[in-house]
């Protein structure tokens, strides 16, 4: 017997049964109609997590240096344990929800140490007409930065007001577009590194070597990988990447830690 597909959909909206959990749970009926997929929902609504304090502390020393102890954790769990994330915001301002903000400063050490690969996302957001673009470019941006493949974008036009057959014609086509994709990537197992990528992990493993003193978590966790997991990387992306390297800290050059009478800089911020 195989089991099934599991997703974890987190929703951003303040607004529990409002439009983006609407569009969430048509995606599922679509997902569903496709494979054998079984979705689990966290509303960062209910959860109590708490605005992150900017003590940086996850990003220099380590998560588990958090001095929020809340939800983040159990969250975290639930992301570990599922194939595959849907992530979910209204578009407020042209931007994501404050409740999906948080949740992403709260784990913005992601962005350094990525947890998540091999695990496939889609992003979706609803709005009043204006800010797809901008939001869901931040959303993907975002979630690839925490390890996920995100394979697929979804942006929603719904107004706030009724009518409520919002999720009729083109909101379902394009819903049927994303659905098609993120559930061919979740039946794939491709897992290929892209040059972005690999430049990416060489642009944060060189800048922690440079300031191990100040970055000691990013430091341990990159020392003696070759990329984030075990992957084939061409010689002449590694030549092209090495270029690139230099140039790019060559025009950082001046941008260094100065002042090394601060050391205690990111604790007298707590
Ligand atoms: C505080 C707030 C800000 C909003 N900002 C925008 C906006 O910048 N652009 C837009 O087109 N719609 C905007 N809207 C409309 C929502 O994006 C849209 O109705 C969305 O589908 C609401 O999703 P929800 O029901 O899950 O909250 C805003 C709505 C609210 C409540």
């Amino acid at each position: 017997m195989t089991s099934k597909t599991k997703i974890l959909t987190i929703i951003g909206s303040p607004r529990k049964e409002g439009n983006s959990y609407q569009a969430a749970k048509k995606l599922e009926d679509m997902m569903k109609i496709k494979g054998d997929y079984e979705f689990e929902y966290l509303f960062l609504k209910d959860i109590n997590l708490e605005a992150c304090k900017g003590c940086f502390s996850c990003l220099s020393k380590g998560i588990e240096y958090c001095p929020l102890k809340d939800g983040r954790k159990m969250i975290q769990e639930k992301m570990r344990e599922a194939d595959g994330l849907v992530l979910v915001s209204p578009v407020y301002v042209m931007h994501v929800s404050a409740l999906l903000k948080n949740f992403i400063d709260r784990l913005a050490y992601l962005c350094h140490r990525p947890e998540y690969h091999g695990k496939k996302a889609l992003v979706l957001t609803t709005t009043g007409g204006m800010g797809i673009k901008e939001t869901l470019k931040y959303m993907k941006m975002v979630v690839d930065s925490g390890g996920y493949d995100v394979t697929s974008q979804c942006g929603l036009v719904t107004a706030p007001w009724p009518p409520t057959d919002a999720l009729k014609n083109k909101n379902s086509n394009t819903l049927e577009k994303a659905v098609e994709k993120f559930d061919s990537s979740l039946k794939s197992d491709e897992k290929g590194v892209s040059f972005g990528n690999y430049m990416g992990f060489r642009i944060f493993k060189t800048v922690s070597e440079n300031v191990k003193d100040y970055m000691p978590a990013d430091y341990k966790f990159n020392k003696g990988k070759e990329y984030y997991y075990p992957a084939k990387i061409g010689i002449l992306t590694r030549i092209a990447t090495g270029l690139m390297l230099k140039v790019v800290f060559f025009m950082m050059r001046d941008l260094g830690p100065r002042d090394t009478k601060r050391d205690n800089y990111f604790t007298e911020h707590e």
